[in-house]
């Protein structure tokens, strides 16, 4: 089984950027233990800043892998190419987030990617992407 996650703008600074909302580890970190955890697993990870290598990578997996945990950062609120891309695959995609956008500002309410999703899990810290994953390996 192949899972891919993809974290978009700013979370490559994930341990360093707003602690108090993001917490303190780094992806990277989080991302070995998943590896360990899911040792039946081929679990990839990616991240970009840039919208258009996101929907690039959306197109290289979403039709082969199993399954996509996606965190498309701020663009989640505004991104309807990201969107369009998550519909045009075949690959379901889990829409995640570190933080409970619902208790955040206005802006954060609105996802223009859930609507193309299997699934929205938020405010779990790191482990909504382990509950996406959970999620994934049901089916
Ligand atoms: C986020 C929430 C978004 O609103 C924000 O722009 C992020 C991170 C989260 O994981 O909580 O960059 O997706």
């Amino acid at each position: 089984m192949n899972i891919q996650i993809i974290n978009g703008p700013n979370l490559n600074l994930l341990g360093v950027r707003e602690k108090s909302i993001y917490g303190d580890s780094s992806f990277e970190t989080y991302f070995a233990e998943l590896q360990a955890r899911y040792t039946n697993i081929i679990l990839t990870y990616y991240q970009s800043n840039v919208e258009g290598e996101i929907i690039n990578k959306l197109h290289e997996v979403g039709f082969s892998y199993d399954g996509i945990v996606l965190n498309a950062g701020a663009y989640t609120h505004t991104s309807v190419a990201i969107a369009d891309a998550i519909a045009g695959i075949k690959t379901p995609v889990i829409e995640v987030h570190i933080s409970n956008v619902y208790k955040r500002e206005e802006f954060r309410h609105h996802s223009m990617l859930a609507a193309s999703c299997k699934g929205i899990i938020a405010g779990f810290g790191l482990d909504s992407y382990r509950l996406a994953i959970e999620n994934l390996i049901v089916k």
